[in-house]
């Protein structure tokens, strides 16, 4: 599915000179380089204004391309994932894999309306390690997701959802800004945060991954369950400023 593009410019992430995964991360001599190390954070006074030229944590080095978020400029929902993934890194947009395909799938089966959605991800870099010809994904530090949290901050300003789906542990975290926060003891409520509602989930690439087929459903028919309170807060919400 097409999607939006980002809605703000601010988090516009054209970048000048794009890597090519076979290339990303290699040195001249066709081994691997290490992951760059931390470079220390930009002060608050030299924040960059654009997401491309983003340089808050080290992870910009190895990707393709900063990722924001995309879809209405006020959705009333905005969906948190982890990063982006391969296919995500190299197209610049949020949620265009197997783990994207989920979601339609599971935004459709919620009977919620893309169009009543934003998506955007924690972290905006694709954190990988090579394996053979492969980019696989990294779980970003916590110390990535803090640097990140900037970002995910401009969003919520500039969009306002009324509900943040929080597609796993690591979105959980950087909702609520913390870091113990743990999936498996909120999964299925509705938190309040920071004048939203949170609707905490397993993230996709769950759904896809997990080890048995029953696993599997109950992963995918925990975020279909996530996705119909989150559609139905918000449209409760809705309903609330239309009487005000
Ligand atoms: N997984 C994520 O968390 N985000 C994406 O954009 C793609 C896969």
């Amino acid at each position: 599915m097409q999607r939006a593009p980002p809605t703000d410019d601010a988090m516009s992430t054209r970048k000048t000179s794009p890597r090519s995964p076979g290339k990303t991360g290699e040195a001249d001599d066709g081994k691997t380089k290490p992951a760059a190390k931390d470079s220390p954070l930009v002060e608050p006074h030299q924040q960059p204004a654009r997401l491309a030229e983003c340089r808050r944590c080290a992870l910009w080095s190895r990707a393709t391309q900063a990722v924001g978020g995309t879809g209405p400029k006020h959705a009333p929902i905005m969906m948190v994932g982890e990063q982006p993934g391969d296919k995500e890194d190299l197209q610049g947009m949020p949620f265009v894999g197997p783990a994207g395909e989920l979601l339609d799938d599971a935004l459709k089966d919620a009977g919620v309306d893309r169009r009543d959605v934003y998506v955007t991800n924690a972290v905006k870099h694709f954190k990988w390690e090579p394996r053979g010809k492969r980019r696989m994904h990294k779980t970003p530090a916590q110390r990535e997701v803090d640097a990140c949290h900037y970002w995910l901050e401009r969003e919520l300003a500039s969009v306002g959802p009324r509900v943040l789906v929080a597609l796993g542990a690591t979105a959980l975290k950087a909702i609520l800004d913390d870091r113990d926060a743990r999936l498996q003891a909120v999964v299925g409520k509705v938190l309040e945060h920071g004048g939203r509602h949170v609707v905490p989930t397993y993230h996709p690439s769950f759904a896809l991954r997990a080890p048995d087929e029953a696993t599997r459903h109950r992963a995918y028919a925990a975020i279909v369950a996530a996705l119909v309170k989150a559609g139905t807060l918000a449209q409760r919400d809705a309903g609330r400023e239309d009487d005000a």
